[in-house]
């Protein structure tokens, strides 16, 4: 799929071996592959008794009408019971499980007994709200404990959760309470964000005034920030008041392995959001053995954060089932990396010792564009692990991670999957795997990915295509929520037999995987095909280029011609002078026909709040279009500026 010439980026191989007392004291060592290729049920089936489970389950996968997977079916558990008392009971409780950071300053650490408490009470509160098994609970808050607590109550009363990021607008929160009928919202009157607070319960009360959205009968509100809120006399009912008022003894029921566990919307570029359904024991087994083998957790001495927001699948999978069902103490932190400076996650780091992190790499690249000084302030030595999730990431941001905040000696963990997937899928192995900058590398154990062809012929190594899943997992979407027809299209449809993830990808010599970003980013300039994130990366190796965004535009000529909107580092200048040397250093590093046509210096890209670029918006600004949809942007000021970056600032031959 991607053309020869851009390979360069892919040759230039560096390798870095696993520290060898981590290799030493790992906990998955290599001969686990081998061992999981040779009976990947019988490997699953073996993971699952990481789980606590209140009938054992005698099967494990269940196949017989792809793509409609069950797994472990005739097993029964709490899932919630499995995160938090089952560790209390092992005599746990005295561990803290979360030690929340506000953004104001303010902390609060719970251990796993108070956790236990806390989600008891909120059990016994929403099932007071009439809340059933089967009933689905939207919840929209801030990244707070109560997130956690809330999650964890409505697994426990096998009340599937909804969670939609905080950030979202009314109308976005109403489509998503009306798609999974929803008639409980758990929200807060708002949170801290950038030294201020940030409302939220305004966008329930506009939400809940929308046709689908006004089946809701109950909103549980938190105080968090103390602003005003509009009340609802016998809709809206306090935190504070209802679930304080509880008590702490909640006996979890046990529920079959397929019941539903949550639904999270996944944006999509067009149409209405994917309603993803998760489901409880095989979800479960995933990410418990994926948080344990990739970030090699020891529970007793590590202390992991993982920066993602709950909103996020990465907060479903690594802040809460994961994490909390191997005991894990952890960070959870409320607010954004630069408030009150710009060292923040850094102290945060240093306070509480940290040794796994896991963040994206959208916020590294941010983090090198304020500078390496600020991360060199601070005491970083107890960092043992490190992880990157939720798009490629570049070698050059790849490279700084490990100098800048793995002191050159913590593996990273470049960790592919998806909100479909459920848990990690293509990952190194800390004590494993000899790590390259750029490269997802190798299928976990259990896990079954190659890359293929057009016609869905498996590509030699060396090669390019698209990404296929090739055999189920357990932590697998069971369906788009009410809509299995595009379950099977959207997924299932486009090679045979085989899931297909939307991801271009490419195998190099030894075999190891890159993902070359989401196919619809791949431009096709006078007949070849150029990744975006390739050109991105290029571009991204300039010293004074701290972030890209590269998108093909139509043009009479080459059929797309490529446009760049590039950030500066910290001191550099934007001048025409350095657009073309920008050009130059892209032909160089890919050839020339990955030159890019125009390269536009902004000050900021329009990122949605999982930090992905919308290259949709920046098409239409580089094709002199119309801007289309910006709710879901972080900042929408920022196309502003784009806008009126454009007139002036192109370069072209
Ligand atoms: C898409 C899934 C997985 C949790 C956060 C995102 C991209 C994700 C990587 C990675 C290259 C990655 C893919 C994927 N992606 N991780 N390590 N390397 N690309 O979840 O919002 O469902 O997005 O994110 O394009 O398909 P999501």
């Amino acid at each position: 799929m991607s053309d020869e010439t851009l390979s360069n980026l892919l040759r230039e191989e560096r390798r870095f071996p696993p520290p060898p007392e981590l290799a030493a004291a790992a906990n998955v060592t290599s001969e686990v592959y081998q061992r999981a290729a040779a009976d990947r049920p019988a490997f699953w089936a073996q993971q699952a008794r990481r789980l606590s489970w209140a009938t054992e389950p005698k099967q494990t996968v269940d196949w017989s009408n792809p793509p409609f997977a069950k797994w472990f079916a005739d097993g029964e558990l709490n899932v919630a019971y499995n995160c938090v008392d089952r560790h209390v009971e092992a005599g746990l409780g005295d561990r803290v499980a979360l030690h929340f950071e506000g953004e104001p300053g303010d902390t609060r650490d719970l251990t796993y007994a108070q956790l236990k408490d806390e989600v008891c009470k909120a059990a016994n509160a929403l099932t007071g709200l009439g809340v059933e098994k089967g009933d689905r609970v939207a919840i929209y808050l801030p990244m707070i404990p109560e997130a956690v607590i809330s999650m964890l109550a409505c697994a426990r009363i096998g009340a599937p959760h909804s969670v939609v990021f905080g950030g979202f607008s009314a109308e976005a929160l109403a489509t998503r309470i009306d798609d999974a009928d929803a008639r409980v919202v758990i929200t807060a009157d708002g949170g801290w964000r950038r030294g201020k607070p940030s409302a939220l319960k305004p966008a329930v009360d506009e939400a809940l005034t929308r046709p689908g959205a006004g089946r809701v009968r109950s909103v549980l509100v938190v105080r968090r920030t103390g602003q005003d809120v509009a009340w609802h006399e016998g809709r809206d009912v306090w935190w504070h008041e209802v679930v304080e008022a509880q008590s702490a003894e909640h006996e979890p029921q046990a529920f079959g392995a397929e019941h539903p566990l949550f639904i999270l919307y996944t944006s999509g570029t067009t149409g209405k959001p994917k309603g993803i359904l998760h489901t409880c024991g095989g979800y479960l087994t995933q990410v418990s053995y994926t948080h344990h083998a990739v970030f090699d957790l020891k529970p007793e001495t590590d202390v992991y954060w993982c920066s993602a927001d709950i909103g996020w699948v990465t907060g479903h999978s690594y802040i809460v089932y994961g994490p909390l069902s191997n005991g894990a103490t952890q960070v959870i932190y409320e607010g954004t990396p630069d408030t009150p400076h710009q060292g923040r996650w850094w102290e945060i780091i240093g306070k509480h010792r940290v040794s796994l992190f896991y963040t994206a790499p959208t916020a590294i690249r941010t983090c090198m564009k304020w500078g390496e000084e600020i991360p060199a302030r601070f005491d970083l030595s107890s960092l043992r692990v490190l992880g990157s999730v939720g798009e490629p990431i570049n070698p050059e941001a790849w490279m700084w991670y490990r100098k800048n905040i793995g002191g050159d000696r913590c593996p990273i963990v470049d960790t592919w999957w998806q909100t479909e997937t459920g848990g990690m899928m293509i990952s190194p192995l800390p004590g494993v795997t000899a790590t390259k900058p750029g490269s997802a590398q190798t299928p976990l154990p259990g896990i079954a990915a190659t890359v293929v062809d057009d016609e869905g012929r498996e590509v030699p190594n060396g090669s390019g295509g698209y990404l296929v899943l090739t055999e189920p997992w357990p932590g697998m979407l069971r369906t788009i929520w009410g809509d299995d027809q595009r379950y099977l299209d959207t997924y299932w449809s486009r090679f045979q037999g085989r899931y297909f993830a939307g991801d271009g990808a490419k195998k190099d010599d030894d075999g190891d995987i890159w993902l070359l970003g989401r196919v619809d980013d791949v431009m096709l300039v006078s007949g070849h095909n150029i990744s975006t994130t390739e050109v991105e990366s290029a571009l991204v190796s300039h010293p004074k280029v701290a972030e890209a965004a590269v998108v093909g535009a139509t043009d009479p000529t080459t059929g797309q011609a490529i446009v760049a909107f590039v950030i500066l580092r910290g001191s550099a200048q934007d001048s025409d002078e350095l657009t073309a040397e920008l050009r130059d250093h892209v032909a160089k590093a890919l050839g020339p026909i990955a030159k890019p046509k125009r390269i536009l210096t902004v000050a900021e890209l329009p990122k949605t709040r999982s930090g992905k670029i919308m290259r949709r918006l920046l098409r239409d600004v580089a094709e002199n279009r119309e801007l289309g949809d910006v709710t879901t942007l972080t900042d929408s000021t920022v196309m502003d500026l784009i806008q009126t970056k454009l007139p002036t600032a192109s370069s072209e031959d």
